[in-house]
């Protein structure tokens, strides 16, 4: 596991796209899983700007993203569909047949998990998955749990993330109440794994999945145990760790 530590939110994201670039420009047909919510968004302008100036190309790339409510369609402002076209896709050359989110309106949603699962796995798994941290840990949409979640599946979310993502939505009723999330293994089975976590609201949550114990209670700590794992943080978010990394 590395840590880097990085002065404030602009430099997470500066950080975080120097380290997607390098991904993509060793291996431009990356398979990427991306992150949706607040975290990443400006890691995606970054990288939108060194496309633009040439830096690297979308072209090869394949994205498959972690998440995406159920019942949204696919141009919902909510959805996370919507979210990557409006804060990635549409403005890098990625061929758009390349572009996989789990189908939150799928008939049959324990269907849409396992083929969603076994689309990774025809690309040979996912190469580089990038990462926000929910407040209580959460990765994906995988909340606390009794146990590890393994493959993609349909999932309720916490009353903690709908707290938290009811921001987004005019109120919070309008928060759906399920997801399709990949499993924490479909996520531990990336070869390489960055979280990018801002804001003081995440040092708690932070301090315990460096020093707390390794438990689906904390499900990001479980990615301790990965064999390539890094964490940009910003300063205010390591504020309870930075004296003991
Ligand atoms: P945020 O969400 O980036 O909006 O804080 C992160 C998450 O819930 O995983």
């Amino acid at each position: 596991m590395r840590i880097i530590v990085a002065r404030d939110y602009d430099e997470v994201s500066y950080k975080g796209a120097n380290l997607i670039a390098a991904q993509i420009m060793l291996k431009p047909n990356s398979v990427m899983g991306f992150a949706t919510g607040s975290t990443p968004e400006g890691t995606y302008q970054e990288l939108i700007r060194r496309y633009e100036k040439g830096d690297i190309s979308f072209k090869d790339v394949v994205s498959f993203n972690l998440d995406e409510y159920v019942g949204l369609e696919k141009d919902d402002p909510q959805s996370y569909h919507h979210y990557m076209m409006h804060n990635l896709h549409n403005f890098t050359d990625i061929n758009k047949q390349n572009i996989y989110l789990p189908d939150g309106k799928a008939a049959d949603l324990l269907k849409e998990c396992k083929e969603y699962d076994s689309k990774i796995e025809s690309y040979g798994g996912i190469d580089y998955q990038l990462l926000g941290i929910g407040t209580n840990g959460h990765i994906g949409f995988n909340e606390p749990a009794e146990t590890i979640s393994n493959d993609t599946m349909v999932i309720s979310l916490a009353q903690s993330t709908i707290d938290a993502n009811k921001r987004f939505f005019e109120k919070e009723e309008d928060v759906p109440r399920q997801a399709l999330t990949m499993g924490v293994g479909t996520i531990f089975r990336a070869r390489k794994v960055l979280m990018l976590v801002t804001g003081e609201g995440k040092a708690e949550i932070l301090e315990k999945v460096l020093f707390g114990d390794i438990t689906p209670q904390v499900p990001a700590s479980l990615l301790r145990m990965h064999p390539d794992f890094t964490i940009i943080a910003d300063e205010a978010a390591a504020a309870l760790v930075k004296n003991r990394i």
